[in-house]
């Protein structure tokens, strides 16, 4: 299945319009403003107006497809179609004013995602990605890394429960006693977008939410690189982890992971 002009338009337009303003509320952000939605995830009106803004815009030229929304939950609509969407991936660092923070849209077609978009608002990057299309960051192909030995620069980040962040830290802990680099960016849509790029190697995350990485991993997926469960399976939208790398360094991080 080809994904068709129109969903990639306006998975786009809603992208670059709502990170316009989202933009604005980032340069005069006030982290008193930040609420707590759990006892650990936080939320801002800046991701309510995110959500809201996107959902309008694929309803508008939509209606029938079924919704996805880190907020707002599923809207259950029977459809082969399924978009998957984090209004901000990378709330912590929106709040804390660190750039690193995206608007993840994913579109599914019988549950094999077809197009992808991560922008970054401050940094100005919009990376897409089609099924057997390739990714691309602002028009401009873009391929994983071969890094395998050396300066490996792995990311990692964890699901909110206490099992997800164990296994994070064992994993931390270990590449680190392996003198590799391994560092949280704090938002998993960028960290994939980057491997994508060939910024870094990979990022390791138990505990995925879907809308944190469903356009991420068709873009590391088209950019020619890997992406499975722990178990090395191929990652699907039901996986609980993910491990997604330039290829070259997977085994190493499944050995790790053992
Ligand atoms: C979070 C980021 C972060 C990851 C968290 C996610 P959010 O997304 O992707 O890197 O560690 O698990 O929840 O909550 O800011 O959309
Ligand atoms: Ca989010």
């Amino acid at each position: 299945m080809q994904v068709n002009k129109k969903i990639e338009e306006v998975a786009i337009s809603a992208a670059r319009k709502t990170g316009k303003i989202l933009l604005k509320d980032f340069n005069n952000f006030e982290r008193s403003k930040v609420e707590l939605k759990s006892l650990r995830e936080i939320i801002t009106q800046s991701d309510l107006k995110s959500e809201k803004l996107i959902i309008k815009e694929i309803k508008k030229n939509f209606p029938d497809h079924r919704i996805l929304s880190e907020e707002a939950g599923d809207n259950d609509k029977k459809s082969d179609y399924f978009w998957i969407v984090d209004p901000i991936d990378g709330t912590t660092n929106f709040s804390i004013h660190n750039p690193l923070w995206a608007i993840s849209i994913g579109v599914a077609y019988k549950n094999e995602i077809i197009f992808g978009v991560v922008f970054a608002p401050f940094l100005d990057e919009l990376f897409i990605a089609r099924k057997k299309g390739g990714a691309y960051k602002d028009g401009k192909k873009i391929k994983v890394s071969n890094v395998k030995t050396g300066k490996v620069i792995n990311t990692y980040c964890h699901g909110s429960n206490k099992e997800d962040a164990k296994k994070a830290m064992m994993y931390y802990g270990r590449q680190k006693l392996n003198n590799l680099d391994c560092r949280q960016l704090g938002s998993a849509s960028v960290e994939l977008a980057y491997v994508a790029a060939g910024r870094v190697e990979s990022i390791v995350i138990p505990g995925a939410n879907s809308w944190d990485v469903a356009a991420g991993v068709l873009l590391v997926r088209e950019a020619g690189g890997r992406v499975t469960d722990f178990e090395n399976k191929k990652w699907t939208l039901k996986s609980h982890d993910i491990i997604a790398s330039n290829g070259k360094v997977h085994k190493d991080i499944l050995d790790v992971l053992k």
